[in-house]
């Protein structure tokens, strides 16, 4: 079960070429919220060691947001930063898309309550449900919405609030996950730059690697939902391990054979943040050297949807890449899903 956009596979996109627009990434934003949970907070909650986790996973701390926060206030901190970056008004824009597996509530979509507190009156706006890979699908999806003409300027956001799904007392998840939101605006452009080209899969195959039972329709909330413990995400974490790495290489390496480039010729290579172990595992891999590979998540751990527009937004704050470098973003998640992106800025 397999399916490609703006690439090679059945269902696929344009190819580059074949029309003179392109949407060109113009603003970076992100937000995490103030509080911090350390390892050492972590190791009073469960039994668990700084030492595993950092060996196991290469997390320190991830920022967990206030109680009462909503998604939506997560995305419009980031949102702003991005807008503002790319000095775009929100009135501007033509489409929100928020990519997330944690919304304010099932309906109506994250983005609405996004584009209302943001102002972004002229917009539509849709949420996208892809997990870990719910950034990278929801700038494909902009970006062919841009090349099809129906907008010129998009909003693209993932944002979590992980902390409402994850399950502070199975040590095997509980250590891994963070909140926070990343923001992407994305301008028609002419050809020749901007993102190149993006490619999505899906295997529904392996849901059961990771997954969160409760709150939809087939376990609806209900005091035995919540006494089940089906409210939590729960994930098979070896498995999901091997899945990441084979996944990640190979949709790197359609990436780069699409476009008719090689590892050497991307400035930064920017995974989703999950383990450490994962990511250098995929480096080698694909031989890039460890200092073309950027990591941020001993800071703020795996953020869903988030990671990448988070990684994207530190790595331009950092001075990582400049106008006309190539970056390389790749996204695993549950689903399962896998996608990447590769984007001349
Ligand atoms: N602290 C201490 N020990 C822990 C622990 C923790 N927080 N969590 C698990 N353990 C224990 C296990 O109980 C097990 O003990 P046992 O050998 O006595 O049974 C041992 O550590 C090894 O567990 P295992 O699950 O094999 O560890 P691992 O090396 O696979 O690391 C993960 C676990 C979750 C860190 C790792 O599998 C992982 O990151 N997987 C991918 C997750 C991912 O990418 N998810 C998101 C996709 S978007």
């Amino acid at each position: 079960m397999s399916n490609a956009a703006n690439g090679t596979a059945p269902g696929a996109g344009p190819s580059p070429g074949d029309r003179p627009i392109r949407a060109h990434v113009t603003g970076w934003g992100r937000y995490v919220p103030s509080q911090v949970l350390t390892n050492a907070d972590l190791e009073k909650m469960v039994d668990t060691n700084d030492e595993w986790i950092t060996e196991r996973t290469g997390i320190k701390t991830r920022h967990i947001a206030e109680p009462g926060a909503a998604n939506s206030d997560l995305c419009l901190e980031a949102a702003r930063i991005a807008l503002d970056d790319a000095g775009v008004d929100p009135a501007e824009l033509d489409i929100v898309i928020v990519g997330t597996l944690t919304p304010d509530m099932p309906f109506p979509a994250t983005a609405c309550f996004l584009q209302a507190k943001i102002g972004a009156t002229r917009a539509y706006g849709m949420d996208l449900s892809a997990a870990c890979s719910g950034f990278v699908y929801s700038l494909s999806v902009a970006d062919a919405l841009i090349r099809a003409g129906r907008g010129k300027k998009a909003l693209v956001v993932g944002a979590e609030i992980l902390s409402s799904v994850v399950d502070y007392t199975d040590r095997s998840t509980c250590i891994l996950f963070g909140d926070g939101a990343g923001a992407a605006v994305l301008t028609e452009c002419p050809e020749g730059d901007g993102v190149l080209s993006c490619h999505l899969h899906s295997d529904g195959n392996l849901w059961k690697l990771i997954y969160c039972p409760g709150g939809g329709t087939l376990h609806p909330y209900s005091p035995e939902m919540v006494e089940q413990r089906l409210r939590f995400i729960r994930m098979a974490g070896n498995e999901t391990f091997k899945h990441a790495v084979l996944r990640m290489v190979e949709v790197s390496n359609e990436a780069l054979t699409r476009n008719g480039v090689t590892i050497d010729d991307v400035k930064l290579f920017i995974p989703h943040q999950a383990n450490l172990r994962i990511i250098q595992v995929v480096g080698k891999r694909l031989g890039i050297p460890e200092e073309r590979v950027f990591v941020d998540l001993e800071k703020y751990g795996n953020t869903s949807a988030a990671s990448i527009p988070i990684a994207l937004a530190e790595a331009k704050a950092q001075g990582r890449f400049a106008a006309g470098d190539l970056v390389l973003v790749v996204a695993f998640g549950g689903g399962l899903t896998w996608a990447s992106a590769l984007m001349r800025m």
